[in-house]
Parts: C-alpha cells; structure tokens; sequence
C-alpha cells in the first residue's frame, strides 16, 4: 500500500489547490480524500457526533505514514474545511477510548500544499499546521506553495514540484 495520502479542504475541488495537489497526486500516484465529500461537523464538547465521517476517515488516514494537507489560504489562515478537520483530531486527545488512535499520529509526517494570491506563504498559515504536527508529535516534511495571482489562474510551481516530490522517494 501506498504510505503517503493527501487531503484536501478547499471550497472548490477543482480550483487552485486542487489543481496543484492533482498535479502531485499523480506524480505520486496517491489518493487524494476530499473533505467536501464527507459529514464532518465541527467540534462537539460532548461528542455527540461520534457516528460522522470523521473516525473512519482519520482511522484510514492513520494508515498511511505521510499526510499531506491541501488547503488555499483564506483569510492568512487554512480553510475552514480543514480547520474543521484538525479541531475533530482534538476528539483523539480527549474522549478516553479514542487516545491510543490519538497515538497513532506520534512520528506520521506531515506536509503542507497551498494556494494564495501571494508569493509567500503567511506565517499564520504555516505555523498554524507545523505548530500543530509538533503538538501531536508528528514530524514536519516540508511545504510547497504556489502563487496564484488570479482567484482563476493557476500557476505549476514548476521545479519546486520535482524537489516536493523528492522528499516521499526512500
Ligand atoms: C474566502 C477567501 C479568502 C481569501 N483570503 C486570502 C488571503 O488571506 N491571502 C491570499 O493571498 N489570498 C487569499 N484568497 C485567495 C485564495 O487563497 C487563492 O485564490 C487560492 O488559490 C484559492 O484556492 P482554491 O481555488 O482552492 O479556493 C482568498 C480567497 C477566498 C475565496
């Protein structure tokens, strides 16, 4: 099986973010998990939503060694479709029978795929993921961002691709 797995949290699957994590999915020829297609509802400090998609899904993430998270920046900060995802993790750390599913996420990798309408990407953004894995214990792999200076048009990061991609051959 393959150890990598990516998902993304966009308000459109087939825009910028979308465009550049397909791009590397079929470098990688890699499943990518759309959040727009699943129930996932926003944290419940009573976990009164246990039976959404969020367990499944996050226990098949878990299968995989590399996560890479796909996300335009909207307002300096990631979507609020992942936003959403990552606050259910929280669920891992609190409800007692799912902490050693929590565990599980010590020493998984993660990266970070972006869009924006800048060159750089904001610290906000990317603080907000690598401050998390580190939280979780999960080690930082690395990020890529492109610039799409359009809301519609998409531009390959061209060589920066083949050095992302470099990182998942070992
Ligand atoms: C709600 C919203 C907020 C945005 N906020 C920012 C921002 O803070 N900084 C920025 O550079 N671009 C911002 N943009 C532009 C998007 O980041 C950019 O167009 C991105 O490539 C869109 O990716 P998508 O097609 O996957 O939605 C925003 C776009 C939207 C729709």
């Amino acid at each position: 099986m393959n150890k990598t797995i990516a998902i993304i949290g966009s308000s459109r699957r087939n825009g910028n973010t979308g465009k550049l994590i397909d791009t590397i999915a079929s470098k990688l020829a890699i499943e990518v998990i759309d959040l727009a297609d699943l129930n996932i509802s926003t944290y419940d400090y009573e976990h009164g939503n246990m039976n959404d998609d969020f367990l499944p899904t996050i226990k098949y993430i878990l299968t995989h060694d590399n996560i890479i998270f796909a996300s335009p920046v909207y307002w300096y900060a990631m979507s609020a479709q992942m936003k959403t995802f990552f606050d259910r993790i929280t669920d891992l750390l609190s409800v007692d029978e799912l902490k050693s599913l929590g565990r599980k996420l010590r020493g998984k990798v993660g990266f970070v795929v972006s869009t924006s309408m800048h060159e750089q990407i904001d610290d906000s953004f990317i603080n907000s993921f690598t401050d998390t894995f580190h939280y979780l214990g999960m080690n930082y792999g690395g990020a890529i961002h492109s610039n799409c200076k359009d809301t519609n048009e998409f531009s390959e990061p061209g060589t920066e691709i083949s050095t992302f991609i470099e990182k998942f051959r070992n």
